[in-house]
């Protein structure tokens, strides 16, 4: 079921080819031109499968956080009050993105994991389920409903247990984090966009990440607004372009912007990654 979740929406080509195969209906434009447009999408779509299909598969409990997420009554339960903003599954990373979080944090004695950004336990399962029985996922979430909610499913799995849920406001909870001196090994930022740069300060001047730690940035082309410019959802690409400035500019850090989904961008400090010249 979580595979109804069409990725591709993130990559500004697709949505380019898509329309242009439209407008070519249209205009009757011969039927070889329509013919190669429609190959180049249908690429677009195998490739994209065939990376999906060369990942491991998710476990019973990621299958099921992801199949509740695609089921849940978002709509109903926003039209209630229930929700302060109206979700949708495509916020969750989806398996491809959480079997590369589950390499990341299995690499290098990952014990103490902080995510930014919980929403259904899709991401804090998958680096759970690759941390040792001592290990732990702090996770942040600001939606009370969305908290309530992520609990409930991960207390339906085996590796949900080393997931602590820290409710209120990312930015509170770096500072709550701090005074009580936690250091992270790894740290997954996938919450509002416009907060990136501030997030990111934060972690660094609030002494956050451990010695020989990782930071995990996602979405990090958001829909491709960072080079497309065009602002396809809301402000987040602005939020997203001025975070990636930041980084690009921070010389004490070894940076790769990995084109996985919607972005994934790795921080280590330079000295973690050995020197060269
Ligand atoms: C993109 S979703 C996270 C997806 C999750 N990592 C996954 O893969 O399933 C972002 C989540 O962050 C929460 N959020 C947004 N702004 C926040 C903030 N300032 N502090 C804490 N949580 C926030 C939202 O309610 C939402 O559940």
């Amino acid at each position: 079921m979580a595979s109804e979740i069409n990725f591709l929406q993130f990559d500004p080509v697709y949505r380019q080819l898509q329309k242009l195969k439209v407008k070519v209906r249209e205009e009757n434009v011969s039927p070889e031109i329509n013919a190669e447009i429609e190959r180049i999408i249908d690429l677009i779509k195998i490739r994209s499968d065939y990376c999906d299909e060369n990942a491991a598969s998710p476990s019973k409990d990621l299958q099921l956080i992801m199949d509740a997420t695609v089921r849940h009554p978002w709509q109903t339960a926003y039209d209630e009050g229930k929700l302060s903003f109206l979700p949708t599954p495509l916020m969750m990373i989806g398996n491809l993105e959480a079997q590369l979080l589950r390499s990341l944090t299995s690499m290098g004695n990952v014990k103490r994991v902080l995510e930014l950004g919980l929403f259904t336990g899709c991401s804090a399962l998958a680096m759970a389920e690759s941390l040792p029985e001592d290990g732990k996922v702090i996770s942040c979430e600001i939606d009370p409903y969305i908290a309530n909610l992520a609990r409930s499913l991960l207390d339906k799995t085996t590796c949900g247990n080393k997931v602590d849920i820290m409710r209120g406001s990312a930015k509170d909870s770096l500072k709550i984090l701090a005074e009580k001196k936690m250091e992270f090994d790894l740290i997954f930022i996938d919450v509002d966009k416009s907060g990136y740069s501030l997030y990111y300060k934060m972690i660094f001047d609030l002494g956050l990440l451990a010695p020989g730690g990782t930071i995990l940035v996602d979405n990090a082309l958001f829909f491709g607004d960072p080079y497309t410019k065009e602002g396809f959802i809301g402000d987040g690409g602005e939020g997203v372009a001025r975070f990636n400035d930041v980084v690009r500019q921070d010389e004490s850090v070894h940076k790769i912007l990995v084109p996985i989904r919607d972005g994934l961008m790795i921080v280590r400090r330079k000295e973690d990654v050995g020197k060269s010249n």
